[in-house]
């Protein structure tokens, strides 16, 4: 099944002083998601922003808010991050010891359910929950920090899980160190959504944000062809 390239910025290398102007901006400058990364300083060591910011930043786009869960445990705060606004949310497998209850919470809360894994984790700790999610995120950085470099092992893991993927109609994301010198490869592994945070606001304006938006989706398209 192939899924249309999206390309999803993250917020997490925005301006925070600014975020719901920032939100509006990368919007604007056509970007198909916003990918929003949380934090605990517990499963990864940073803390960032939480539901209450994101919603806040609801009111300034309509754009699909892509909700990135970093935090151990997550079920206590799966309703309130639905109710802030989020479309899609995405916990890690390593987080918590009942993963098909996590995305069954997701899909009762009436959003679209994602699971992601650490580079170090074997795609067989997905392979059971595939008929229980609506997006796979495979992370090409270890999940923390904005403006690392892609793992190049991960390409071969992104192919392995487009074809655990098989037929079914499943967004495959890839997060962490998404260029426009990566994005090719990324595509070309069968990935279609792609998660960019400091290649897209570094440019520090719109019109930065709109020229890194279309070099990435270009680049994917060329990848895939
Ligand atoms: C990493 C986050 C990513 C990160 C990507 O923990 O999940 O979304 O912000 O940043 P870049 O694109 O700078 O690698
Ligand atoms: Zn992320």
């Amino acid at each position: 099944m192939t899924l249309p390239i999206r390309i999803a910025p993250s917020i997490l290398a925005a301006d925070f002083a600014k975020l719901g102007q920032e939100v509006r901006d990368v919007v604007a400058a056509g970007a198909d998601w916003v990918h929003l990364d949380v934090m605990d300083g517990h499963f990864v060591p940073n803390i960032s922003f939480g539901a209450d910011v994101i919603k806040s930043l609801r009111s300034y786009t309509e754009a699909t808010f892509d909700c990135h869960l970093m935090i151990s445990p997550a079920d206590p705060y799966l309703e309130a991050f639905a109710k802030a606004g989020c479309d899609r949310i995405t916990v890690h497998a390593e987080a918590g010891p009942h993963l098909h209850r996590s995305l069954q919470t997701i899909r009762n809360l009436g959003k679209l359910a994602g699971v992601t894994i650490n580079p170090a984790t074997p795609l067989s700790a997905i392979e059971n929950v595939l008929d229980d999610v609506d997006l796979v995120l495979i992370m090409s950085v270890n999940p923390g920090f904005g403006g690392q470099k892609f793992i190049p092992a991960m390409t071969q893991k992104i192919a392995a899980a487009k074809s655990l993927i098989g037929d079914r109609p499943i967004e495959l994301e890839v997060d962490g160190g998404v260029a426009v010198e990566t994005a090719p490869m990324i595509a070309k592994a069968g990935a279609n959504v792609l998660v960019a945070g400091s290649a897209i606001f570094k440019g520090g304006s719109i019109e930065a944000y709109r020229s890194t938006i279309s070099e990435l989706r270009s680049a994917a398209e060329a990848g895939r062809s």
